[in-house]
């Protein structure tokens, strides 16, 4: 953010999608385009890309937290391809946080296709999958003097011996994460079917969560199901008056809370 966005550079991000560029973008003194997900919850690239004009950053999040719709590598390479035409000098973040749930074969990181552009990159993260989130381990991907331009507008800091160990040790183990994500996939349709059954819709999640029009405000059904000992995730605006945000956990764990989600859905 600091590296490309300031008072006279604007950010471009979906919404609702990931918050915190948003906040360091208004900390520097810069305004944000927030540009509404379609109809299926899908990052509106065309209104994305008319908006990047002039821009500083575009954040595209794909897979997209909160809605878990994600876009194909096809469509995020004529994204960028459109912006980076358009207007050279902005910048391009895709952030792939969630990246390693997605069972959809065509979503595929864009590693590649930053390579091809100055000033565009992709984030990667230990938190989600690998669940390491407490080990502070993320990086990015991008031309070298892409990554020089980071690196000089915030130090990146040092990685500690544990947290270098332990992202080695994840790497080397690449089964496991095919495991993962067949689990988490697994716990994800039953869960949507589960609501389907109910006549409740949510997004296609390629996520490990699920955003689900509960046509309610998220805040009333999260004080419900807290009551009953689910714990349901915080408001995610503009939705916030309809779609709350479930994460996904175990099989076990989720039945139980489709127990409770029913009994507060169908009273
Ligand atoms: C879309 C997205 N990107 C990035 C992050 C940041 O993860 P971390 O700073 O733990 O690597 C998060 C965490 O919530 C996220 O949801």
């Amino acid at each position: 953010m600091r590296a490309y966005v300031s008072e006279s550079k604007p950010l471009v991000n979906g919404s609702p999608s990931y918050g915190a560029p948003n906040r360091t973008a208004r900390t520097i003194g810069a305004s944000v385009r927030e540009i509404p997900v379609d109809a299926n919850l899908k990052l509106d690239l065309d209104g994305m890309a008319e908006a990047a004009n002039g821009a500083g950053l575009v954040f595209l999040c794909n897979p997209n937290n909160p809605t878990a719709t994600t876009h194909s590598l096809d469509n995020v390479s004529a994204f960028i391809r459109r912006v980076k035409s358009n207007s050279p000098d902005t910048a391009i973040l895709v952030d792939e946080a969630y990246i390693e749930y997605a069972t959809d074969t065509t979503v595929e990181t864009a590693a590649a296709q930053a390579l091809e552009y100055d000033d565009v990159f992709i984030a990667r993260t230990f938190s989600k999958a690998y669940g390491m989130a407490g080990l502070r381990l993320g990086y990015a991907a991008g031309r070298p003097a892409t990554l020089a331009k980071l690196n000089a507008a915030w130090g990146l800091g040092d990685l500690n011996i544990l947290t270098a160990t332990a992202a080695i040790a994840s790497l080397n183990e690449p089964d496991h994460m095919v495991a993962e994500r067949e689990e988490n996939s697994r716990i994800r349709e039953f869960t949507i079917d589960a609501f389907r059954e109910m006549g409740y819709e949510a997004s296609d999640s390629q996520t490990n969560f699920l955003f689900v029009n509960v046509r309610q405000p998220a805040a009333e059904f999260r004080d419900a199901a807290r009551e009953q000992g689910v714990m349901v995730g915080r408001d995610f605006p503009p939705m916030e008056q309809t779609h709350a945000r479930i994460s996904l956990g175990t099989m076990e764990e989720m039945e139980r809370a489709m127990e409770v989600f029913r009994k507060i859905l169908e009273t």
